[in-house]
């Protein structure tokens, strides 16, 4: 038995910001601010509940103000807002976020395509929301497309390690390492954690998995076993960059909570729960999702034996 399996694996929520900012149907702003609660009632102790970005950019999330303004906020709960600007910062704390989460792609390419603007323009973007937020709020800075780009493909690891130091010689404490269109493996993924946990405490980091060619879970392990503790996932696998051709969703939190659960690594948070609050996406969304453990129930939830196997 691998004992390192006993430490706590956290799962930040990520469904209301990345699981909705992609959906076609408009999702109502109470239904919005119901789904968060639901979900601040699962265990999480990190919601990322929205963004604060241009309504052109993504119209599904326009209505964030009101969302923050209508949660319940549960004691011990983070809520997290994306922003990508000043502009996004200065609504965010109106709106009372608990921590800002700026997002910049190691990629200038993903970066021109998602933030209308080069990495350089990003950065001193960043430098601005750390002099207006630092004192107020926690900041996280993302590297999206860290472990490669859909434009440019393979992303150099030096470049991703060297943002990173960046970043946190900005003041920014939270670092979020981002496989924005599901290219990472478990190897490159091992790799890449061990580096960058030289320079910032596992406590600080935070994996971001898509699920696109259907490593997920298999990037979570290899994280994990290399050291991190921080992990983004969202309800029934929604989500996806709309600037990222390709994009597909994030690593399905309640398969990922069967997976720790079976396991045996804990993360506070009620499976069951979360798999009823699942089973209701595909009406506010639209569509069918795509995590799996919705659909087949947890491994303990037995079905009765047929009568002809009761006969034999
Ligand atoms: N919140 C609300 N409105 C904003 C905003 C914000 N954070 N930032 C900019 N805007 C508005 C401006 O006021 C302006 O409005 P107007 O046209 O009515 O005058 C308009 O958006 C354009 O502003 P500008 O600063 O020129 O932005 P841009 O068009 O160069 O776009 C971003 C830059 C960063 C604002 C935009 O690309 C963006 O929001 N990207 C985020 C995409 C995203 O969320 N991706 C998924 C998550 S990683
Ligand atoms: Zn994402």
């Amino acid at each position: 038995m691998n004992h390192a399996y006993k430490e706590p694996l956290i799962v930040q929520e990520v469904a209301p910001r990345d699981g909705l900012q992609i959906e076609k149907q408009w999702v109502e702003t109470a239904d919005k601010i119901a789904l968060i609660d639901g979900l601040s009632a699962c265990g999480f102790t990190r919601i990322e509940a929205g963004s604060f970005v241009s309504p052109k950019a993504i119209p599904a999330l326009r209505d964030g103000d009101a969302v923050f303004g209508g949660i319940r906020r549960e004691a011990g709960v983070i809520y997290v807002a994306l922003v990508p600007n000043v502009k996004g910062a200065e609504r965010a704390l109106a709106a009372r976020a608990d921590e800002l989460n700026l997002v910049m792609s190691a990629s200038q390419t993903h970066n021109r395509a998602n933030m209308r603007m080069s990495c350089e323009s990003s950065l001193a973007g960043f430098g601005d929301v750390v002099r207006l937020a630092s004192a107020k709020v926690s900041l996280n800075a993302t590297v999206a497309t860290a472990f490669g780009c859909p434009f440019e493909g393979r992303i150099d690891e030096d470049r991703v390690v060297s943002i990173v130091r960046t970043y946190r010689e900005m003041g920014i404490t939270g670092i979020t390492l981002a496989d924005t269109t599901g290219m990472a493996n478990p190897r490159q993924v091992a790799r890449l954690v061990a580096r960058v946990l030289e320079d910032v405490p596992a406590a600080d980091l935070t994996l971001h998995f898509h699920n696109t060619r259907g490593l997920g879970l298999a990037n979570v392990l290899a994280a994990y076993d290399a050291g991190a503790r921080r992990f983004d996932a969202a309800l029934g696998g929604l989500g996806g960059c709309p600037f990222a051709p390709g994009a597909s969703g994030n690593i399905c939190t309640e398969d990922l909570v069967n997976m720790c659960d079976e396991m045996g690594i804990p993360t506070g948070i009620d499976l069951q729960k979360l798999i009823a609050l699942s089973r209701t996406l595909p009406a506010l969304v639209g569509h069918e999702v795509s995590g799996q453990v919705a659909k087949a129930g947890r491994n303990c939830d037995l079905h009765p034996v047929p009568e002809y196997v009761l006969a034999l």
